[in-house]
């Protein structure tokens, strides 16, 4: 194998660049050149690519975001878009890919290897939604700036004896708000995978401020509703002043963490050896501690990664 590409595809998250970094740095080291394509599958159909260097992917590590950008593109959904970016590796001589994204990009990543390329996907959304890995890159850190957010609405509910309700992104996985939620001592949260009473919630919220709690926070996976109905909801049976706060893509920015940075560089490693050894059509994952490798078929076949029980039982024991 001479030459293989990278691309980076649908939302971003920190530990892209870093992932790119390892994918560059092994493949070099072996003498397998990389082509970087750019704001991802797009790239693979308008030809929008460079060569990479060593250089290329010096002090990107420690950036979040994606400085080969990132795109979410509908071509690739149909026939036509997927033979054009098929036929556009074959031109370039490209000889195995690697996909660095979350589930729409891993649907992308099959549909080429069905066409014959040779890809490995690397799972990638702070939403952790995918299957056969026990986290995604992005996760980590998204988390990490939600509980700093928490932490600093807090000072300023419990200075001004208010509740605070925090929308956090997650798609319809409910992951980050409920680890964010034992992460941060959040008094409630609200995801999709678990019904909610919202009268038990405000009998709860009523009960701490008889007590003398004056402030609260109470978490919303953006899959379970809208922050701002749910504050307006509760806003009249609390007996706390009401704010609203929705994290958005702040949630998806920033320095990866530790925690990411290593995972970037043990998936970006082993996703091109994988290729290296010739393996197609899967993606890698982390699987108590070790990198596996997992069909695509399979990954996407389980659909969602369900909610960690164990997580829902913290929280039902903490908050
Ligand atoms: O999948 C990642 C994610 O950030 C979700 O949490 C969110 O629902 C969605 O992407 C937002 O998409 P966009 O960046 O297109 O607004």
């Amino acid at each position: 194998m001479k030459r293989i590409g990278v691309l980076t595809s649908g939302g971003d998250c920190s530990g892209m660049n870093a992932t790119i970094r390892a994918v560059v740095r092994t493949a070099m080291n072996t003498g397998v050149e990389v082509v970087g394509f750019q704001k991802g599958y797009r790239g693979l159909i308008d030809r929008h690519y460079e060569i990479m260097q060593n250089r290329s992917v010096s002090n990107v590590l420690q950036r979040g975001g994606t400085f080969l950008q990132s795109a979410r593109c509908r071509e690739m959904l149909e026939e036509a878009g997927q033979a054009i970016a098929a036929d556009t590796l074959k031109g370039l001589g490209v000889e195995g890919l690697v996909v660095i994204g979350g589930d729409g990009s891993l649907r992308g990543a099959r549909a080429l290897a069905n066409r014959g390329v040779r890809v490995i996907g690397i799972p990638a959304s702070i939403d952790n939604d995918i299957s056969h890995t026990e986290m995604s890159l992005g996760v980590d850190t998204a988390l990490n700036n939600i509980i700093y957010a928490v932490d600093c609405l807090k000072d300023t509910a419990s200075s001004h004896d208010r509740a605070f309700v925090v929308e956090c992104m997650g798609r319809n996985s409910g992951y980050l708000t409920l680890a964010a939620t034992v992460a941060s001592g959040a008094e409630h949260a609200i995801i999709p995978e678990t019904p909610f009473d919202l009268e038990a919630i405000c009998a709860s919220l009523r009960r701490r401020y008889q007590e003398g709690r004056f402030n609260s926070i109470i978490m919303v996976a953006e899959g379970a509703g809208s922050a701002q109905e749910i504050a307006a909801r509760i806003k009249d049976r609390i007996g706390f002043e009401t704010r609203v706060m929705v994290l958005g893509h702040y949630q998806r920015g920033g320095s990866p963490s530790a925690f990411d940075r290593l995972l970037a560089a043990r998936f970006g490693t082993a996703a091109v050896e994988a290729l290296l050894a010739g393996e197609s059509g899967k993606m890698v994952g982390l699987s108590s501690g070790a990198m596996v490798l997992t069909e695509l078929d399979l990954v996407l076949a389980s659909g969602i990664r369900p909610i960690d029980r164990m997580m829902v039982q913290l929280a039902d024991k903490l908050t």
